[in-house]
């Protein structure tokens, strides 16, 4: 069977399916998006997802293109008619197609909503997750509204592309106050030596992550203290653990920083239990 996208109601073949040269998402990134973690053929913290999705809109004094029960049933469709049993599904909305003009068009204009599926490898992840990954630490050159889940990602692509030149697996990006704001794709967090679980505080510097909401909920589970605070680099290359989470990634464990190994260079254990918890409450609760 051959990959099918979504693009504006309909399901057409991954190799045909494509967006008018006018759209908005592609002339200004005028256009938000949600990552959809599936394992087992179901969507991890669906809800959340949808909730972000909504609010990144309502930042853009962009509408909802559908209901949430639509989306909820083209998502199912997506991971139905692409197989997906491990993967992702990508939802992109953007303002719409218009004449190029900065300001948003006088009369409302119909959305463009896409969606993308992939399998991804269950067996590389694990194992990508039993070693645990590198970052590099770079500044924060991003806009003042990191809070809402644009595509306008070029700087997150560049500290990216950076972080991986230089072989690691994602960058730490440092924000004005000389502390961690996020990954370029990913929350960062560490773990103290009395272990506590420490990460950033949500403002306008950081996207509010559905797996961040998870993980500090499981986390509370396991009786582990958990504080949202900014943190420095230096604190988070002597801290006991340090981990990212996204909707890829899930939990990964973080060992080393800038090339100098953090909890002895291998994953700790709170990051790999969360890793599991998270991983065994998704496929309980879909
Ligand atoms: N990225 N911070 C940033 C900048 C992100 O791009 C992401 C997710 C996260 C984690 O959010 P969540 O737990 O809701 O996935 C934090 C997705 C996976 C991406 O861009 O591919």
């Amino acid at each position: 069977m051959s990959r099918l996208a979504f693009v504006d109601g309909q399901y057409v073949p991954f190799a045909q399916a494509g967006v008018h040269v006018e759209d908005r998402g592609l002339q200004f990134a005028d256009s938000i998006y949600e990552v959809f973690a599936i394992t087992d053929g179901k969507p991890l913290d669906e809800a959340g997802h949808w909730a972000r999705l909504e609010r990144s809109l309502g930042e853009l004094s962009q509408g909802i293109p559908m209901s949430r029960a639509a989306f909820a049933g083209h998502l199912r469709r997506m991971i139905h008619v692409n197989r997906i049993r491990y993967g992702l599904v990508y939802v992109q909305v953007t303002r719409g197609v218009v004449r190029r003009d900065h300001p948003f068009p006088a009369e409302p204009i119909a959305q463009t909503v896409i969606m993308t599926a992939r399998q991804t490898s269950a067996v590389k992840a694990r194992d990508l997750a039993a070693k645990g990954v590198g970052v590099k630490t770079m500044p924060d050159l991003r806009w003042g509204r990191c809070d809402i889940k644009t595509t306008g990602l070029t700087a997150n692509v560049l500290a990216k592309q950076e972080a991986r030149a230089s072989g690691a697996y994602e960058a730490w990006l440092v924000g004005a106050d000389g502390k961690v704001t996020e990954g370029a794709s990913s929350n960062a967090w560490i773990i103290d030596a009395a272990g506590n679980l420490i990460t950033r505080d949500l403002s306008n510097a950081i996207l509010p992550g559905i797996t961040r909401t998870s993980i500090m909920r499981l986390a509370r589970e396991r009786q582990i203290a958990v504080v949202e605070r900014a943190f420095t680099v230096d604190e988070a290359k002597a801290a006991k653990e340090a981990f990212i989470t996204s909707a890829g990634a899930f939990v990964m464990p973080v060992v080393a920083i800038d090339g100098t190994p953090v909890g002895g260079g291998k994953p700790g254990p709170v990051a790999s239990a969360l890793r599991a918890d998270y991983l065994a409450a998704g496929t309980a609760t879909a």
